[in-house]
């Protein structure tokens, strides 16, 4: 459900008088505690007990988890209790995995407030905290009590958060084609049309819920959620300390370097490339590696938890709304693609 600031209330009222919790936990970051918290009722109910958390993946440590829980042992909460988790995915992922353990489940509602968490993180039931520098590695698949999302809170975000998210729409539109491909083809809508954002969520929304019914648990179909994502955490990883480049301009670039694999592969046509190379460097900068880079990002995409005898496993597109997942490419293959496309990014980066 998609809605407006005005509404949101009157849902986590419905939903608070229908479950009565005994107690209520709101979980922010820094970010979402100022600009967003203060939109909503519940900010105002002084019972209401808030916990606070940095903002993004320094949240998601298990010292904060360990002070969470010890947090909720000092108020009493119970499983009659509620925890109402409002941030971007890394509060959702945060206060959905602590929730999903303590007491072996406590319900926890998800207000996501950027656009990724909107059309990504909050739906899918994936909770987790990151470990030793290695992502989402502690996690639980557990289906929040329930998501409100919120239009109106897209205009707190900056152009990196709303292109941070545009990356996973694009993503989905290619994975589905059909309505959402003709939203997107329509380009980026300004932050305040909440019409147009309204109707590209619900898209995404039910998009991901069809491949999420299907395979919860990411044994087959769910694994095509990861277009883009393979080459795009190697590029993040290499380029971890460039804090311009954001999780978002990763995933476009991971969209187009999958696709030129793919075409390579014989897998892609040059047609869908074409169409990826249009929806992505109009508004992303391009980015690759150098050929210092090549060797790292080898060893580190060959070290992927995903991999399966030894060669690394990803989706990759046969037509616009038709992806394979689970395709295989060897270590060679990989260092090939990798080696003769160092050089060209070089070119083009002058
Ligand atoms: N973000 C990919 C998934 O939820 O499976």
């Amino acid at each position: 459900m998609i809605v407006r600031t005005e509404t949101i209330d009157q849902r986590i009222d419905t939903y608070l008088n229908d479950f009565q919790p005994d107690k209520i936990v709101v979980v922010v970051s820094e970010t979402s505690e100022k600009l967003c918290l203060p939109k909503l009722q519940i900010y105002k109910k002084v019972d209401n007990i808030i916990y606070h958390l940095p903002d993004g993946d320094e949240a998601k440590k298990l010292s904060y988890c360990e002070d969470f829980w010890e947090s909720l042992l000092r108020e009493n909460v119970t499983r009659k209790s509620l925890i109402i988790a409002v941030g971007g995915g890394a509060v959702l992922d945060f206060a959905g995995f602590c929730a999903s353990v303590f007491m072996r489940g406590i319900p926890c509602i998800y207000v996501p407030t950027t656009l990724l968490s909107m059309v990504d993180g909050s739906e899918g039931g994936k909770t987790g905290i990151n470990l030793y520098g290695t992502k989402n590695i502690i996690g639980t698949f557990t289906e929040p009590a329930a998501i409100m999302r919120n239009v109106d809170f897209l205009q707190t975000l900056n152009e990196g958060e709303i292109l941070s998210g545009w990356a996973e729409v694009i993503k989905h539109a290619l994975l589905n084609g059909g309505t959402l491909m003709q939203m997107v083809q329509k380009g980026c809508p300004e932050t305040n049309d909440a019409e147009a954002w309204m109707g590209i969520i619900r898209e995404n929304i039910l998009f991901k819920k069809e491949i999420v019914s299907e395979d919860f648990k990411e044994k087959g179909l769910r694994k095509l959620l990861n277009l883009g994502h393979t080459l795009g955490h190697g590029i993040e990883a290499i380029h971890f300390e460039d804090s311009k480049i954001n999780h978002g301009i990763s995933i476009a670039n991971g969209l187009y370097w999958e696709s030129l694999l793919g075409f390579e592969l014989g897998i892609t046509d040059v047609s869908i490339l074409e169409t990826v190379e249009k929806l992505v460097y109009p508004i992303y900068p391009k980015i690759g590696w150098s050929e210092l880079e090549v060797e790292p990002m080898c060893n580190l995409l060959m070290h992927d938890k995903k991999n399966h005898n030894g060669k690394i496993q990803l989706s990759l597109l046969n037509a616009i709304g038709n992806a394979s997942f689970d395709v295989e490419v060897s270590e060679a293959q990989l260092m090939d693609f990798l080696s003769k496309h160092a050089t060209a990014l070089h070119d083009s980066e002058d």
